[in-house]
This record gives structure tokens, sequence and C-alpha cells, in this order.
């Protein structure tokens, strides 16, 4: 099976089942601050599973881009790796439990879909807590569809339970569907312990919402949220148990070879590595990330940079290799609407001038180990944190001069650097639209107010190119080749807090996309738009003050905002400024 078979059968079924197809998402969050990408499907779909109204309806299907960084450490075997798509479907408030598991199975095992035989699958259901009953819903619907008692797990919260993707949200108990990987008959007992049981499908019913002290609220609007690795599945089905035999992977580690001179099959590891971080990196830049010791920037500067060393490792000095590797990935893609004609520039651009910064910091990196006879665990840190030199470089360099490494050491000063940048990040699982906290909704409604006071003063050519809310402030990116004067600035605050004083009212419109945007309303550069969107508007009929594609949510009067100051101003790179705004 290919790969684009299984993502337009998958999207195809659910749509015959009253689903509309909605693009993915920019795999970089929007307005929500509690992570740094879309690392699930159901992720930007939040505001949505809290009751938020969606424009396409209360039936969703699509494949999303995803990133998960928790474990860039691990890719290197067969099955990790950060950038991956993710089938998915939804329900927002519509069909619950047996539905959901009818059509998976009806999905799964159907010869008009995919064809698996019954006797190959197994399931999980949620064992019961405390918090949540046993559920004995989705049991009796495995056993309904025919599955044997024996293939049905029933496992705890650790299993099979599904988010909340921050520190609090919506989530629920889910049941997983695994698939015998193995050629040959599988045992009449499901263990999931036994990693020839590979899980291929879950779907979460999104019951609770976890509340702030760590309670469970029963959430009115009952969803369901289902995710289906696309890269696993699709190695599952055709036989394979490492993913990179896959066409998704396949055409990059060709080029590798050939520009190598190295074979796949006698140093997988590096292949891996260079493999999946080149292909998450241009998925990256595609989504604006621009390399940087910040956030995102810094993750893909790491991607970069350590897909560089292993290309080093793999052959001396042909990291420059790098940005040949790209036409590849672009190509995997050919049949989706990931990359555009034209993306090809930007990200090898991008991609050039963060080698070439690289190349001289592995030139300082070098004369540093130079100056030692042994290397001790704290500098063996300092290598990796502010050269990006892994410890097996240092180690392969090390070795070479005959220098002593303390390896005990540098594990410890890592473990004490993880701790620490732990509870940084498990900083930003606050606040956000995720809480649809009212201060992050209001910043939401004055982003739209700013861009259209920018269009106002300095030019209907500025356009948004990338925001970011917190519950404190708003980051609101757009093109415009200079700094702007005092003067503009003054006018730009002004026309806003105009505009608040007005009251005016903000409502939303589901219109046809290519409608409402031939009539002028505002759209993201780059995002791509389901058929219907909602349109928000703020003002009065005939004279809106703006008008923009937006799934909200956002306040019902601009009155409510008070008052909105610029409190700094920013470049982000050639042509893009950055402003940062506060409300009352
Ligand atoms: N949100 C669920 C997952 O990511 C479907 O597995």
């Amino acid at each position: 099976m290919k790969a684009s078979d299984l993502r337009n059968k998958y999207l195809e079924f659910f749509k015959q089942k009253g689903h509309k197809i909605i693009p993915s998402f920019c795999l970089i969050p929007e307005n929500d601050p509690t992570t740094l990408f879309i690392s699930a499907g159901m992720q930007p779909l939040i505001p949505y599973l809290l009751g938020e109204s969606h424009s396409e309806g209360k039936r969703l299907v699509d494949a999303q881009k995803c990133l998960r960084t928790d474990d860039i450490d691990e890719v290197g075997d067969e099955i990790h790796h950060t950038f991956f798509e993710m089938l998915g479907n939804w329900s927002l408030g519509d069909y619950f439990k047996t539905q959901a598991i009818e059509w998976s199975f009806e999905f799964l095992t159907s010869e008009k879909w995919l064809n698996i035989p019954k006797a190959r699958l197994a399931v999980s259901v949620f064992a019961g807590d405390g918090d949540a009953p046993f559920d004995q819903e989705s049991f009796d619907k495995w056993i309904d569809l025919g599955i044997s008692k024996q293939r049905i797990a029933k496992l705890p919260k650790k299993n099979n339970w599904w988010g909340p993707a921050g520190k609090t949200g919506p989530c629920g108990p889910d049941t997983e569907m695994f698939y015998w990987a193995k050629d040959d008959t599988p045992p009449a007992e499901f263990d999931p312990d036994n990693s020839n049981w590979v899980e291929i499908w879950n779907d979460v019913f999104m019951q609770y919402y976890k509340e702030e002290d760590g309670s469970f609220k029963v959430l009115e609007q009952k969803n369901v949220d289902t995710g289906m690795g696309l890269e696993r599945t699709l190695a599952v089905l055709n036989g394979f148990s490492d993913d990179y035999q896959t066409e998704l992977f396949l055409p990059i580690i060709e080029r590798l070879e050939e520009q190598t001179g190295k074979k796949y099959a006698d140093n997988q590891k590096e292949f891996r590595v260079i493999v999946d971080h080149i292909k998450a990196a241009c998925f990256l830049i595609k989504d604006g990330v621009v390399p940087s010791n910040k956030l995102q920037g810094y993750i893909l500067r790491r991607l970069l940079r350590r897909a560089a060393i292993k290309l080093n490792s793999l052959k001396e000095s042909s990291m420059d290799i790098l940005p040949k590797l790209i036409d590849p990935v672009l190509d995997i893609y050919s049949d989706t609407a990931y990359f555009k004609v034209g993306d090809w520039d930007n990200i090898r651009t991008v991609i050039e001038e963060e080698l070439n910064k690289f190349q001289r910091t592995l030139n300082q990196g070098l004369r540093e180990i130079n100056k030692y006879t042994s290397i001790d665990g704290k500098t063996a840190f300092n290598l990796y944190q502010t050269y990006g030199f892994p410890i097996e470089l240092t180690l392969e360099i090390a070795k070479e001069k005959r220098q002593q490494v303390n390896l005990k050491e540098f594990e410890e000063e890592q473990e004490k650097h993880r701790r620490q940048s732990q509870t940084s990040s498990a900083g930003m699982f606050k606040g956000g639209l995720v809480d649809h906290s009212n201060q992050t909704t209001k910043l939401h409604t004055a982003s739209h107010i700013l861009q259209a006071a920018l269009k106002q003063v300095l030019g209907s050519f500025v356009g948004q190119r990338g925001s970011h809310i917190t519950a404190w402030r708003l980051r609101f990116d757009f093109n415009f080749p200079q700094k702007l004067t005092d003067k503009e600035i003054n006018q730009v605050e002004n026309l806003v807090n105009q505009k608040i004083a007005e009251d005016l009212t903000v409502h939303f419109d589901i219109e046809e996309r290519d409608r409402a945007i031939t009539e002028g309303a505002t759209t993201n550069y780059g995002e791509n738009y389901p058929e219907k969107v909602k349109v928000y508007k703020i003002g009065s009929e005939g004279k809106y003050f703006s008008k923009e594609l937006c799934g909200g949510p956002h306040v019902e009067h601009t009155g409510v905002l008070k008052s909105f100051k610029i409190i700094k101003q920013e470049s982000v790179s050639a042509g893009i400024r950055r402003i940062y705004a506060v409300v009352e």
C-alpha cells in the first residue's frame, strides 16, 4: 500500500460517513502558548472540543502534520521519528463511543478499505479507576463486532487514557487497536507487552476536563478524537518493521547513499537521524521557523546541527550534502498540499546559512577541545550546549587526541539540565486558548484589530506572518521593510484604542472560503483553510473595521479590551517585523 492510498482512503472513508475534510494546521500552534509544536491531530481543535463551533460542522477528518521532540534522542531506531502525520476523525459533540468503534472496525477490516483480517487485530479498553469507571460500553461493542474476549485487554490510565495535552484540558478513556505485525499466525491471546502487536489507532472518548487541581469534570459536550500514525501504520501494513523502509523515508535514504557512497544497511542509526532531521527541518522551515537559540528556532537548529554532525561522522567533511536531501523530501510529499513550488529556495537558503554558522562554531569548538588534556563532565556538557557537540563527537575527537572524558560527570550534568528544562517547559502548560482564558481571548481579538490597523496605517500590503499569544501579551509578526517610526507606532496604537472605545461588536459568519477571500476578508499568509470558514467581523454591516478568516474564539465587544499598548517592536528577519502588545 502506498502512503497516498492510506491517507486518501482514510479521508474518503470518513467523508462518506458525513465528515468534512479539513486541511492540516500549521506545525506551530498559533494561539496556544502551552506547547511549541502540534504533536497530535486534536491539538489545534481544542477550542472546538471545548464547545466553540466549527465552520465545517461537527464531524471532521484530516491528516495533520505533527512534531514530537520529547524523544529526539531516541531517533535512530526503527520506529522513532520527530515529524509524522496523524490521521484523525472527530466528533464534536455528535456521535460517540459505539459509532466511533464501529467505523474504526469497518475501516480496518472491510475489503473496500484496509482489508485487515480480524484474526490479526486486538484491542485494549480502559480498566477503570477512582476517576472514571471501566469502559464497559467499548468492551461490549468490540465483543459485538466479533473480537474475542482474549483479544481485549483491560488496561489502566497509563495505557488507555489520553490527554490532556497540557496540565489541564479535555481528556478521557480510549480504546486502542493493535495489529499483529509478524508474518505468522497471531496468538489467540493478546499480550500488550509483546512488541509484535503494534498499536495502529487510538479512539479517545473525550468526556472529561482535567482541572488545575487534578480533578476530572464531566464535559457537557462529549467528543471523539482519534489518531492513526501514518508512517507506522504504513510500515506494518507493508510488512516492514522499520518505518524508514517505507516510501515516506526511502527516497531520502537512497539520495544519501548516492551522495555519501555509504550503505543504509551498514549505518542505520546515522542514516535514520539524518533522514528524520532533514525532513522535520524542511517542514519547520516551510511553516516559518528560522534557526535561533529560542523555542521552535532552537529545535530547528538542533535538528540541523545533529544531522550535520551525523553526516560528518558518516563521511568526513560532508555536511554540505544536507541541502541535497531537500529534493527527495519535497518529492515524497508532491501529492499533498504541504509544499508548494518555490518553497525549495527558501528551505535551501535557511539550511545553508545555518550550516555556515555551524561550521564556524564547530571550528571554535574544536579549538576549545584542543585546550584540554582531559575533559571533565562540565566541559563536555558545555561543548554540547554551546557548540552543539554531541557527546559521541567529543568522545571521538578525544580518543584521537588520547584525551580522557569523564562520561559519568557529563551524564550528571545532562540530567541536571534535563530536570531544569523540564521545570521551565512545565511552566509553558499554563493559560492559553486551551482553557479559553479571558485574557488570551481578548488578546486574540486585539490581534485582529491590530492587523486591520497596521493595514490602514502602513498600507494594505501588510499582513500577518505569525502570531503568538500568552496570557499576558500578544506577539504579532508582519511584513514591513523597516522599523516603525514613533509616529507610526502612535498612529497604530491610537487607531486600535479608538476601535476599542467605539465598543464595536464582534461576530462571525460561516461563508464559502473562496468567496470570503474574494470579498476582501483577511487570510493568514501560508495557511490552508477548509472550504467553509468562519469569518470574524468587527464593526457593523457595511463598514466592518476588520474581516478575518479565523476559528475563534473572540470577545463579543471590543470595549472589554479597555486599552491597548504596544510595548516593544523588533526585527525578526529581513522584511519581517514583530510587535509585542498588551491589553488592560
Ligand atoms: N489524541 C490521540 C492521540 O494522539 C488520538 O493518540
